[in-house]
């Protein structure tokens, strides 16, 4: 199956090629502008016609007469200085939507093509614990791993923790000195925020202390077993607070999906060893660097990429080459997307350069950096606690459901207390995801409580309404009266334009598994549900005729399954009462 904007492409290109000789010619076709312009339109006669110097309006008249699109179209025609616009058959509608009704999963068309793909995203460090700052790479990684099985990848997730640095000699140092004292470790460590600051607090004042940390980080990256160990308990609680917040959110992640920072450190030497080799090592002030043409700094000089210190110690960069080497050879990646904030980006730009350089990566594998920008607070700036603090992950997605109960409690005060709890539990955490994904992924945006738990806009709560607003209906008649092969009618423009945008729902999530801006999604869906409220205010569906109910009640039916898919791409799970 192809989607049908896929079907339209193909035969305008076509038509293009054929008509014009220019084997590399494209179709280009889009959605049409406004609905006088049809349904799609064609804009890739105009740069064909000017290589060819001739007047597009004669080439345009060409494709037309040459253009087949199959059972598609009921017209096409030329507009302005050689558009041609794009009119859908209405029976080609019916049709595709019948085959939809006997099986929803065709809602989605998988890519022709599939690829191995590799999703680096949540990878927090482990010497504290989740914060917000965490929120909007795991939300929308998880999407975007969701979008890409979706249409048939081969998906491997990499949850790229930070277990492997000189923070953890210090938290090492704390918890001897803790147990030396006879203190429970393991009880202090339910707070890890509080843990980490201790320690942090003790490495600053106290020089014993510090010097301590320093010599465990040596006997810890020189394997020694009783610094280990340590570690290790540090390591497997501060997991188990990620997997809580990962639980809690719906997020997929499961522990075999880490692979952590420590996982690459027996590689590191011979990752310098390679950059010596290939005569890309530079020593600068004793540290080992690669310089890069393309990196300057703001003075014009050129900017290194350290990998190995004066001191014999790695750095960030050193793990990040490895990763890419072990993704591209071990893992066969194809693509491989690191869904890490925005201010990264010149870590990343440096780590793929300093990689292709040195062929530790295919060159058919693509490295791309899935930036995201920051979360906000109301005053502006990078979202804290009103005391400065960062604030814990799972203070914020506990707020959320509290909050969530008071909304659904207000709209609903005769529900069961137990229904409400399990309503705003869901509400809760979809509205803190679906108000990240449906911002721009690449902005910076400010995180509001009323806006994202109000019914009206672009929000979690109006998605799930209509939605469930649809579920009540299908409730009430029975739509078990809809037979296998129901034909769906569009002779209303309402019937016609919902229908439509169902069909296009396969090529929106095409889309984000492409480009990895899950806000697409969300605006189609915001778009599709408003198209139903409009259907439904001007097609009566309880008080028409059978036949014409049977018609109304499957393109209901079929705008709830395609909003249940789209939330579930989004990791939101949609509620049958509200
Ligand atoms: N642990 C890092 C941080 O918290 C993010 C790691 C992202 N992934 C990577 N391969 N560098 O900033």
């Amino acid at each position: 199956m192809q989607t049908i904007r896929e079907t339209l492409e193909q035969a305008v290109t076509r038509a293009l090629i054929r008509v014009t000789g220019i084997e590399d010619a494209k179709g280009q076709v889009i959605y049409a502008s406004r609905p006088e312009f049809g349904d799609y339109q064609a804009n890739g006669v105009m740069s064909v016609a000017k290589r060819l110097r001739k007047n597009p309006r004669e080439i345009a008249q060409q494709v037309l007469d040459s253009l087949d699109a199959g059972e598609w179209l009921s017209k096409a025609e030329i507009a302005g200085p050689g558009f041609i616009n794009l009119f859908l058959k209405e029976q080609a509608l019916s049709n595709r939507a019948k085959e939809l009704l006997t099986d929803p999963s065709r809602l989605i068309i998988p890519e022709h093509d599939n690829k191995t793909i590799v999703v680096d995203y949540s990878s927090p460090n482990l010497a504290k614990e989740m914060h917000v700052g965490h929120l909007r790479g795991t939300i929308i990684g998880d999407s975007i791993v969701r979008v890409l099985e979706s249409l048939g990848h081969c998906v491997i997730r990499q949850n790229h923790v930070g277990d492997w640095g000189t923070q953890f000699g210090m938290l090492i140092a704390h918890m001897k000195s803790l147990s030396a004292q006879g203190a429970s470790v393991s009880s202090r460590l339910s707070d890890l925020e509080k843990f980490y600051r201790e320690a942090k607090q003790r490495f600053d004042e106290e020089p014993e202390f510090a010097e301590l940390a320093r010599s465990y980080v040596v006997r810890l990256q020189g394997g020694d077993a009783e610094c280990l160990s340590a570690w290790q308990q540090f390591i497997e609680e501060s997991l188990r607070h990620c997997q809580e917040v990962y639980d809690q959110l719906g997020v997929k992640l499961k522990p075999s999906d880490l692979c952590a920072e420590s996982f690459y450190n027996k590689e590191l030497p011979g990752i310098v060893k390679i950059l010596n080799e290939k005569g890309l090592l530079t020593e600068s002030e004793g540290a080992k660097c690669v310089f890069l043409d393309e990196f300057k700094g703001k003075d014009g000089n050129p900017l290194p990429v350290i990998v190995q210190k004066s001191d014999g110690g790695y750095l960030y960069a050193t793990t990040d080459l490895a990763a890419v080497r072990y993704r591209s050879a071990d893992l066969g990646a194809d693509r491989v997307l690191y869904v890490v904030d925005a201010r990264q980006s010149l870590h990343f730009n440096q780590v793929f350069a300093v990689a292709a350089a040195a062929g530790m990566v295919r060159s058919d594998c693509r490295l791309e950096h899935i930036a995201y920008g920051t979360m906000m607070g109301e005053d502006g700036k990078p979202f804290k606690t009103r005391s400065g603090d960062t604030v814990k992950l799972k203070d914020l997605l506990n707020e959320a459901v509290r909050r969530a109960h008071d909304l659904v409690s207000d709209k609903n005060p005769d529900l069961p207390e137990n229904d409400r709890q399990q309503i705003a539990a869901t509400v809760g955490i979809a509205a803190v995801k679906y108000a990240d994904l449906s911002k721009s992924r690449t902005s910076d945006y400010i995180f509001d409580w009323s806006q994202m738990l109000s019914f009206d806009g672009n929000t979690a709560p109006y998605l799930l309404y209509a939605y469930a607003r649809i579920q009540s209906v299908l409730r009430r008649l029975a739509d078990e009266n809809i037979t296998p092969g129901q034909q769906i009618n569009v002779d209303t423009p309402e019937e016609r334009a919902l229908l439509i945008k169902i069909l296009q729902f396969a090529e929106v999530v095409r889309q984000v598994g492409v480009d990895c801006y899950p806000n697409q999604l969300c605006q189609y869906l915001y778009e599709l549900a408003g198209l139903f409220m409009k259907f439904y205010e001007s097609c009566p569906i309880l008080k028409s005729e059978p036949p014409v109910q049977a018609s109304r009640l499957a393109l209901a039916r079929l705008t709830a399954d395609t909003l249940k898919t789209g939330m579930n791409l989004l990791g939101i799970e949609p509620l049958d009462r509200m």
